[in-house]
């Protein structure tokens, strides 16, 4: 099986590597194709790789290239995990949010919609050229901001692009493991849309334990989100939302974290990174592996940080979200291996209330016809509402992506419930269309 990476110099590749280099069952991925912009980057990337398969007799062929043709034909998989502009990009994301006053952060808000603005065109051709290249190939999308960037390049995939994210099932993983319980034998009632989502429910043979949970204030406080929100919110609303709601609920004190800290995420990580992939002697898993620690340990820090919740659980710094539901998506496909799993599809009405069409992060059984949403119950009025207002941002960036509307722009940002303002809307759009070169397809007045 033939797996191509898109975006195949991108910081977290090894991490997908080694979940491939521990698959020794039948129908493994036997080939991986890195393709990026980037040649510099892949070739830093390819060494880690090496590395990693040292020693190991079936480890998975890698070849790189800068050539999207040479890099679709034949594949059978493919994984996109571009970032448009690069961390530089990302840096103006969150910048100029959080000096309009509003959370900086690169899939929510301002920045997400600016993050979007960027990488919906370049995602859309990437999605036209896989459909007309390697129409057989599954979509695997990582690229943020997932729910939207998944959406529009469902235009051409149709069901053939799935996209996925580790945080749901990261939380699934704590609360099960705050509840004692195998997280593998738990159902999780989560749904919502892509970093917008909730956990109304985690039950093991039909009974439902997430009560049980709400009443015990230590185990609630025990883990990541229970810190975050703490144990008397998580008790009002009746269930665990994603972590990213600390944003929306706590949106006043992310901002003032965010502007107290010295560096935006994305400033941050660039450092970070640039000690990886400026790195020239010695190993570079090595030098692979401690960023990747250090962004691990240093993950929504801002946040946690204006929550007081404190250091992440060394079981969180280990990663196994992102690579392993990408493993297990394509092994459910390729091999019938029939699951459920947390994905990001188009809803067919899962949602009541959401447009059919909009892709929605629910459970889906998955099997070698791909990923089929399953229904959830109804969520409650403040979370559909917010689902919808944040799902209509949504849509106008890839409206505004695909007509290069600037109202359609101007839109997005003014209808986001964490801008609430057109005057400052107005002003978003224009500093980062000052600031980000790629923004330059906006046309018309606004
Ligand atoms: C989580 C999110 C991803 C995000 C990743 C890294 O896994 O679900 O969407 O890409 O964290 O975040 P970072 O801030 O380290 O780039
Ligand atoms: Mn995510």
């Amino acid at each position: 099986m033939r797996l191509t990476i898109l975006g195949g110099g991108g910081f977290r590749v090894p991490l997908v590597y080694r979940a491939l280099l521990d698959d020794h069952g039948k129908g493994r991925v036997t080939h991986v194709t890195l393709y990026d912009l980037d040649a510099s980057r892949i070739e830093a990337i390819a060494r880690v790789l090496a590395e990693q398969a040292a020693g190991m007799a079936d480890a998975p062929e890698v070849s790189v290239t800068t050539d999207l043709a040479e890099a679709l034909r034949g594949t059978d998989f493919v994984f996109s995990a571009i970032r448009v502009g690069g961390l530089a990009g990302r840096a103006v994301d969150e910048r100029v949010a959080l000096e309009e006053g509003v959370p900086g952060q690169e899939t929510v808000g301002a920045g997400g919609i600016a993050y979007g603005l960027r990488t919906v065109p370049v995602a859309m051709d990437l999605a036209r050229r896989i459909a007309e290249l390697a129409p057989e190939a599954w979509v695997i999308n990582f690229t943020n901001p997932a729910g939207m960037v998944t959406e529009a390049m469902s235009a051409y995939l149709g069901d053939r692009v799935i996209g996925i994210c580790d945080s749901p099932v990261g939380l699934g993983r704590r609360v099960a493991g705050a509840l004692g319980v195998d997280p593998a034998t738990v159902w999780l009632d989560y749904a919502g849309i892509n970093h917008l989502g909730w956990l109304r429910g985690i039950r093991v043979e039909g009974r439902d334990l997430l009560p049980e949970l709400l009443r015990d204030d230590a185990a609630l406080t025990s883990f990541e989100e229970g810190k975050l929100f703490g144990a008397e919110w998580l008790r009002t609303l009746g269930c665990v939302p994603n972590e990213y709601l600390h944003f929306y609920y706590f949106s006043r004190e992310a901002v003032a974290a965010s502007r107290a800290a010295a560096q935006t995420r994305g400033a941050q990580l660039i450092e970070q990174q640039q000690r990886f992939y400026a790195h020239a002697n010695g190993s570079a898993l090595q030098a692979w592996d401690s960023a990747r620690l250090e962004r691990e340990t240093t993950y929504l820090s801002d946040i946690r940080e204006a929550a007081g919740a404190g250091e992440r659980a060394g079981a969180d710094l280990e990663s196994g979200g992102y690579e392993q539901v990408a493993l297990a998506l394509m092994r459910a496909i390729a091999l019938d291996e029939r699951t459920t799993l947390i994905l990001n599809v188009r809803s067919r009405g899962t949602i009541d209330g959401l447009d059919p069409e909009a892709v929605v992060e629910v459970p889906c059984f998955v099997s070698a016809n791909g990923a089929r949403p399953l229904s959830v119950d109804p969520l409650p009025g403040h979370a559909l509402g917010l689902m919808a207002s944040v799902k209509a941002v949504e849509q106008a960036v890839i409206e505004a992506a695909t007509t290069g509307s600037r109202a359609a722009a101007l839109r997005a940002f003014a209808i986001h419930p964490l801008v609430g303002s057109v005057v400052v809307a107005r002003r978003l759009l224009e500093r980062y269309e000052r600031e980000l070169p790629q923004l330059g397809y906006l046309r018309g007045r606004n």
